[in-house]
Protein backbone atom coordinates (compact mmCIF):
# COMPACT_ATOMS: atom_id res chain seq x y z
CA UNK A 1 0.00 0.00 0.00
CA UNK A 2 1.40 3.56 -0.98
CA UNK A 3 2.09 5.98 1.95
CA UNK A 4 1.30 8.71 -0.27
CA UNK A 5 -0.76 9.39 -3.57
CA UNK A 6 -0.44 11.86 -5.97
CA UNK A 7 -4.14 11.95 -7.32
CA UNK A 8 -7.26 11.56 -4.79
CA UNK A 9 -8.11 7.74 -4.03
CA UNK A 10 -11.39 6.66 -5.95
CA UNK A 11 -14.32 5.47 -3.86
CA UNK A 12 -17.49 3.54 -4.84
CA UNK A 13 -20.33 3.25 -2.39
CA UNK A 14 -23.05 0.71 -1.93
CA UNK A 15 -25.55 1.56 0.06
CA UNK A 16 -29.46 0.46 0.09
CA UNK A 17 -30.89 3.10 2.45
CA UNK A 18 -30.75 6.04 3.76
CA UNK A 19 -27.26 6.58 3.54
CA UNK A 20 -26.31 8.65 6.18
CA UNK A 21 -23.04 7.08 6.48
CA UNK A 22 -22.50 7.95 2.64
CA UNK A 23 -23.76 11.65 3.88
CA UNK A 24 -21.17 11.74 6.80
CA UNK A 25 -18.20 10.75 4.17
CA UNK A 26 -19.50 13.05 1.17
CA UNK A 27 -19.17 15.93 3.80
CA UNK A 28 -15.54 14.76 5.40
CA UNK A 29 -14.78 15.06 2.30
CA UNK A 30 -16.12 18.13 1.24
CA UNK A 31 -15.09 19.64 4.23
CA UNK A 32 -11.29 18.16 3.50
CA UNK A 33 -11.19 15.96 6.46
CA UNK A 34 -11.02 13.30 3.89
CA UNK A 35 -8.64 13.09 0.89
CA UNK A 36 -10.84 11.19 -1.83
CA UNK A 37 -13.14 11.28 -4.30
CA UNK A 38 -16.47 9.22 -4.52
CA UNK A 39 -16.37 8.30 -8.21
CA UNK A 40 -19.91 6.19 -8.08
CA UNK A 41 -23.01 5.51 -5.75
CA UNK A 42 -24.35 2.41 -6.17
CA UNK A 43 -27.37 0.46 -5.14
CA UNK A 44 -29.08 -2.37 -5.54
CA UNK A 45 -32.58 -0.68 -4.80
CA UNK A 46 -33.60 1.60 -7.19
CA UNK A 47 -35.76 4.10 -4.55
CA UNK A 48 -32.63 4.14 -2.09
CA UNK A 49 -32.51 7.50 -0.31
CA UNK A 50 -28.52 7.52 -0.74
CA UNK A 51 -28.90 7.38 -4.59
CA UNK A 52 -30.66 10.63 -4.01
CA UNK A 53 -28.21 11.90 -1.55
CA UNK A 54 -25.47 11.52 -4.53
CA UNK A 55 -27.42 13.12 -7.13
CA UNK A 56 -27.83 16.17 -4.52
CA UNK A 57 -23.68 16.66 -4.30
CA UNK A 58 -23.27 15.60 -8.05
CA UNK A 59 -22.25 11.97 -8.02
CA UNK A 60 -22.30 9.18 -10.32
CA UNK A 61 -25.60 7.33 -9.22
CA UNK A 62 -25.98 3.93 -10.61
CA UNK A 63 -29.11 1.21 -9.83
CA UNK A 64 -27.87 -2.33 -10.61
CA UNK A 65 -31.40 -4.24 -10.98
CA UNK A 66 -30.68 -7.63 -9.48
CA UNK A 67 -33.66 -9.05 -10.62
CA UNK A 68 -32.39 -9.92 -14.09
CA UNK A 69 -30.89 -12.82 -12.22
CA UNK A 70 -33.27 -14.01 -9.94
CA UNK A 71 -33.74 -17.95 -9.58
CA UNK A 72 -30.38 -18.74 -11.51
CA UNK A 73 -28.15 -20.70 -8.81
CA UNK A 74 -25.44 -18.36 -9.52
CA UNK A 75 -27.95 -15.12 -9.21
CA UNK A 76 -25.67 -13.50 -6.34
CA UNK A 77 -22.09 -14.00 -8.35
CA UNK A 78 -23.64 -12.84 -11.53
CA UNK A 79 -24.85 -10.15 -9.88
CA UNK A 80 -21.18 -9.16 -8.32
CA UNK A 81 -20.14 -9.85 -11.36
CA UNK A 82 -21.69 -7.03 -13.04
CA UNK A 83 -21.29 -4.56 -9.79
CA UNK A 84 -17.29 -6.00 -10.12
CA UNK A 85 -17.33 -4.38 -14.15
CA UNK A 86 -19.35 -1.39 -13.25
CA UNK A 87 -16.36 -0.65 -10.48
CA UNK A 88 -13.64 -1.28 -12.80
CA UNK A 89 -15.34 1.19 -15.61
CA UNK A 90 -14.69 3.80 -12.74
CA UNK A 91 -11.26 2.78 -11.67
CA UNK A 92 -12.02 2.17 -8.16
CA UNK A 93 -9.47 1.96 -5.35
CA UNK A 94 -11.82 1.36 -2.15
CA UNK A 95 -15.45 -0.01 -2.11
CA UNK A 96 -17.37 1.12 0.76
CA UNK A 97 -20.40 -0.84 1.92
CA UNK A 98 -22.86 1.31 4.25
CA UNK A 99 -25.61 -0.01 4.77
CA UNK A 100 -25.29 -2.29 1.46
CA UNK A 101 -28.22 -5.02 2.14
CA UNK A 102 -26.94 -7.66 -0.06
CA UNK A 103 -24.26 -10.17 0.98
CA UNK A 104 -21.25 -9.75 -1.46
CA UNK A 105 -19.39 -12.98 -2.69
CA UNK A 106 -16.03 -14.08 -3.31
CA UNK A 107 -16.29 -12.29 -6.67
CA UNK A 108 -15.83 -8.77 -5.20
CA UNK A 109 -14.43 -10.13 -2.23
CA UNK A 110 -11.34 -11.20 -4.00
CA UNK A 111 -10.97 -8.50 -6.80
CA UNK A 112 -11.01 -5.65 -4.17
CA UNK A 113 -9.25 -7.98 -1.03
CA UNK A 114 -8.10 -5.45 1.65
CA UNK A 115 -9.91 -2.83 -0.40
CA UNK A 116 -13.41 -3.05 0.34
CA UNK A 117 -14.77 -1.78 3.84
CA UNK A 118 -17.90 -2.58 5.97
CA UNK A 119 -19.20 -0.36 8.81
CA UNK A 120 -21.63 -2.42 11.44
CA UNK A 121 -23.49 -1.29 14.54
CA UNK A 122 -21.58 -3.48 16.99
CA UNK A 123 -18.66 -3.80 18.53
CA UNK A 124 -17.61 -7.25 16.61
CA UNK A 125 -16.97 -9.92 17.01
CA UNK A 126 -19.75 -9.77 19.15
CA UNK A 127 -23.26 -9.75 17.35
CA UNK A 128 -22.96 -10.07 13.53
CA UNK A 129 -25.90 -9.86 11.36
CA UNK A 130 -28.89 -8.41 12.44
CA UNK A 131 -30.80 -6.48 14.89
CA UNK A 132 -27.69 -6.21 16.77
CA UNK A 133 -29.15 -3.30 18.99
CA UNK A 134 -31.66 -5.29 20.19
CA UNK A 135 -29.37 -7.92 20.60
CA UNK A 136 -26.97 -6.18 22.73
CA UNK A 137 -29.38 -4.63 24.66
CA UNK A 138 -31.09 -8.29 25.36
CA UNK A 139 -27.96 -10.15 26.18
CA UNK A 140 -27.44 -7.58 29.21
CA UNK A 141 -24.06 -5.58 27.72
CA UNK A 142 -23.09 -2.33 29.39
CA UNK A 143 -21.20 -1.17 26.30
CA UNK A 144 -21.71 -1.44 22.05
CA UNK A 145 -20.50 0.34 19.93
CA UNK A 146 -19.68 0.01 15.50
CA UNK A 147 -16.78 -1.27 14.00
CA UNK A 148 -15.26 -0.56 10.63
CA UNK A 149 -13.67 -3.91 9.08
CA UNK A 150 -12.01 -4.88 5.77
CA UNK A 151 -14.85 -7.09 3.97
CA UNK A 152 -14.06 -10.95 4.15
CA UNK A 153 -16.36 -13.69 2.74
CA UNK A 154 -17.62 -14.66 6.09
CA UNK A 155 -20.17 -12.26 6.92
CA UNK A 156 -18.82 -9.02 9.91
CA UNK A 157 -15.84 -11.44 10.24
CA UNK A 158 -13.20 -8.84 8.49
CA UNK A 159 -9.99 -7.91 10.17
CA UNK A 160 -10.95 -4.88 12.07
CA UNK A 161 -10.03 -1.56 11.46
CA UNK A 162 -11.55 1.20 14.02
CA UNK A 163 -14.20 0.80 16.41
CA UNK A 164 -16.13 3.36 18.54
CA UNK A 165 -17.91 2.18 21.99
CA UNK A 166 -20.53 3.72 23.73
CA UNK A 167 -23.16 2.59 26.85
CA UNK A 168 -26.18 0.98 26.97
CA UNK A 169 -28.54 2.93 29.06
CA UNK A 170 -31.17 1.32 31.40
CA UNK A 171 -34.05 2.94 29.25
CA UNK A 172 -32.41 1.98 25.91
CA UNK A 173 -34.41 0.81 23.44
CA UNK A 174 -32.96 -0.41 19.93
CA UNK A 175 -33.86 2.32 18.14
CA UNK A 176 -32.15 5.22 21.22
CA UNK A 177 -29.10 2.77 21.27
CA UNK A 178 -28.64 2.83 17.12
CA UNK A 179 -29.02 5.97 17.11
CA UNK A 180 -26.23 6.63 19.38
CA UNK A 181 -23.95 4.10 17.80
CA UNK A 182 -24.90 6.04 14.53
CA UNK A 183 -23.42 9.22 15.97
CA UNK A 184 -20.07 6.94 16.19
CA UNK A 185 -20.25 5.60 12.87
CA UNK A 186 -20.30 8.75 11.45
CA UNK A 187 -16.86 9.80 12.74
CA UNK A 188 -15.40 6.21 12.28
CA UNK A 189 -16.10 5.75 8.77
CA UNK A 190 -14.43 8.62 7.34
CA UNK A 191 -11.05 8.58 9.47
CA UNK A 192 -10.85 5.28 8.61
CA UNK A 193 -11.30 5.88 4.68
CA UNK A 194 -9.33 9.03 5.12
CA UNK A 195 -6.38 6.25 7.30
CA UNK A 196 -6.45 4.24 3.75
CA UNK A 197 -6.15 7.05 1.93
CA UNK A 198 -2.47 7.74 3.48
CA UNK A 199 -1.79 4.13 3.06
CA UNK A 200 -1.25 4.18 6.89
CA UNK A 201 -3.22 0.78 6.98
CA UNK A 202 -1.17 -2.74 7.18
CA UNK A 203 -3.50 -5.57 7.56
CA UNK A 204 -1.15 -8.54 9.40
CA UNK A 205 -3.81 -11.66 9.23
CA UNK A 206 -6.27 -10.60 11.72
CA UNK A 207 -4.99 -7.48 12.66
CA UNK A 208 -5.08 -4.35 11.01
CA UNK A 209 -2.09 -2.28 11.80
CA UNK A 210 -2.37 1.87 11.96
CA UNK A 211 1.37 3.02 10.97
CA UNK A 212 1.96 6.32 12.98
CA UNK A 213 -0.43 6.13 15.37
CA UNK A 214 -0.61 8.30 17.96
CA UNK A 215 0.68 6.30 21.44
CA UNK A 216 -2.43 6.19 23.04
CA UNK A 217 -4.40 4.79 20.00
CA UNK A 218 -6.54 6.13 17.13
CA UNK A 219 -9.61 4.24 18.25
CA UNK A 220 -12.56 6.78 19.46
CA UNK A 221 -14.01 5.50 23.22
CA UNK A 222 -16.32 7.92 23.21
CA UNK A 223 -19.28 8.21 26.37
CA UNK A 224 -22.31 9.72 23.97
C1 LIG B 1 -25.75 1.49 9.73
O1 LIG B 1 -26.19 1.30 11.05
C2 LIG B 1 -24.61 0.58 9.41
O2 LIG B 1 -23.79 0.31 10.52
C3 LIG B 1 -25.31 -0.69 8.98
O3 LIG B 1 -26.43 -0.25 8.27
C4 LIG B 1 -26.78 1.06 8.71
C5 LIG B 1 -26.77 1.93 7.51
O4 LIG B 1 -27.22 3.22 7.77
N1 LIG B 1 -24.44 -1.54 8.22
P1 LIG B 1 -27.13 4.33 6.67
O5 LIG B 1 -27.83 3.81 5.42
O6 LIG B 1 -25.68 4.62 6.40
O7 LIG B 1 -27.84 5.51 7.25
Amino acid sequence: MSISRTTPLRVAVLASGRGSNLQAIVDAIEGGQVQARIVAVISNKKDAVALERARKHGLTDIFVDSKPFAGRPDSREAYDLMLLERLQQHEVDLVLLAGYMKIVTGVLVNAYANRMMNIHPSLLPSFPGLDVQKKAIDWGCKLAGCTVHFVTEGVDEGPIIIQAAVPILDDDIPETLAARILVQEHKIYPRAVQLFAEGRLRVDGRRVLIEGAKPEGEAIISSA
